[in-house]
């Protein structure tokens, strides 16, 4: 079969990676992929939005089956593109894409199907938006309405922060039209968790719990960024509570898309926080998490892509029916290398080094955020890597236990090297706490 992943970040590389393990992967091409997925796949400089040059490629290549890792082309269109040309697509369409492109869409459906979330409000005026502010409990969080890569999301601790984020978000339009309407929402307190399930609307496959570590820098200090680093399994999701999750949020809200006329094929990503009352959703995302794919992925024993093909089909019955997903007991750390300034500006073009060394590492494997190879100019230069993103690689290690992962992927990372490198100490230490 020919594959077609679309994307460049560390969760596209983990998805190539697994498809090249599949027996049924003859071929595989990523769009526009980096440095480290150029060694698997065969990586085309299409870019992820361009809907139309990704179909005339698909169309081209006579692609089996087109693998859309972000969220911005899914929010497109990019499924109903390719279905309407009779291309095969794993991801959700635009209307169910809806789910991750519109906090405003999400959230109604979650309070039409009853799904726990933060009580929120909605507003299209900042000045009704600012007043709201003034007579209402803080913290509270802010969320402009579309996509806004993960910057979107303010918690004010006090009321003036609160209105500077109105400000920043409808008025100075710091995320565009994503700013046209926002939510305010009651702040939630607790662990975070990230639980990805598989769904055709009829049939659901579950993915192993994950928990990503957003903030930059060690012990969850400074600023937001994509991610940098991951776990897998989150002790704190006990099987009681991944069934309350599965009852309560999952399966209700794909029932709540299809009563609405919305069939979702996908995958479906709840970040949920564990607060004292239950879990409740914080966010549902369209697509596979990044970095939580990295360390969900070498857990898996089975077949992606089929799995992913059966989902496509809306046949997810059939790997239902041969015993569902199989899962590597050891757990998975994955820790996220980041360019000196990241999540703020930062320089590329940096060489990187060790990554021969740890490539000889067994259980540790290197997912490529943002790297590109160096022009190779005579036949005895070697290809070296270099820098080229905010996110740069992501190391990632298995071990028996939690504690060993953390070690092993720790000691992997310290034979990394670049200028300005940069990573968190932590990755990992609050799934020991808790066990
Ligand atoms: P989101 O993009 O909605 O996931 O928000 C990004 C991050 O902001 C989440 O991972 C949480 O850490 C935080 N967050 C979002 N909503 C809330 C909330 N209601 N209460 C507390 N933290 C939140
Ligand atoms: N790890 C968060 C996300 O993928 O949105």
């Amino acid at each position: 079969m020919r594959i077609l992943v679309i994307g460049s970040g560390g969760r596209e590389h983990a998805l190539v990676w697994k498809i090249t393990q599949s027996k049924l992967a003859d071929k595989i091409f990523c769009c526009p992929g980096n440095g480290g997925i150029s060694d698997l796949a065969e990586c085309i400089p299409i870019k992820a939005d361009d809907i139309f040059g990704l179909l005339e490629f698909a169309r081209r290549e006579k692609i089996d089956l087109t693998v859309v890792g972000p969220e911005v082309p899914l929010s497109l269109g990019i499924v109903d593109e390719f279905q309407k040309n009779k291309l095969n697509i794993f991801g959700p369409n635009k209307r169910a894409a809806n789910l991750e492109g519109s906090k405003v869409f999400s959230k109604e459906l979650m309070h039409r199907y009853n799904v726990p979330t933060a009580a929120f409000n909605i507003f299209h005026d900042p000045q009704e938006a600012k007043k709201f502010i003034e007579y209402r409990p803080v913290p509270c969080v802010i969320k402009a309405d579309g996509l806004a890569q993960g910057k979107g999301v303010i918690i004010a601790q006090t009321i003036d922060e609160g209105k500077d984020a109105v400000r920043l978000i409808m008025e100075d339009r710091a995320f565009g039209s994503a700013g046209n309407k926002i939510i305010i929402e009651d702040c939630l307190q607790g662990q975070e968790a990230s639980i990805l399930v598989i769904t055709d609307s009829r049939e659901t496959v579950v993915l192993a719990s994950a928990q990503d570590h957003k903030r930059v820098f060690t012990d969850d200090r400074g600023p937001n960024t994509g991610g940098m680093g991951a776990y897998s399994p989150t002790p704190v999701v006990t099987d009681s509570l991944f069934k309350e999750i599965l009852d309560k949020i999952i399966y209700p809200t794909i029932d709540g898309l299809v009563k609405e006329g919305i069939e979702y094929q996908g995958v479906l990503y709840a970040g949920v926080m564990i607060t004292k009352d239950g879990p409740k959703v914080l966010e549902f995302n369209v697509r596979f998490g990044d970095p939580e794919t990295q360390v969900i992925l070498p857990r898996l024993n089975s077949d992606l892509l089929e799995v992913m093909l059966a989902c496509s089909h809306g046949s997810l019955s059939k790997i239902i029916k041969s015993g569902g997903l199989k899962w590597d007991k050891r757990a998975c750390v994955c820790v996220v290398c980041a360019s000196g300034g990241y999540p703020a500006s930062f320089e590329k073009d940096k060489e990187i080094s060790g990554l021969d060394k740890v490539n000889k590492i067994k259980d540790v494997v290197v997912f490529h955020a943002g790297t590109k190879k160096s022009a190779v100019h005579s036949p005895q230069s070697t290809v070296k890597y270099l820098t080229n993103g905010g996110r740069v690689l992501g190391i990632t290690g298995l071990g028996n236990t939690i504690n060993e992962a953390i070690k092993k992927t720790y000691k992997a990372v310290e034979k990394i090297g670049f200028d300005g490198m940069h990573y968190r100490r932590d990755i990992g230490r609050r799934a020991v706490d808790s066990i």
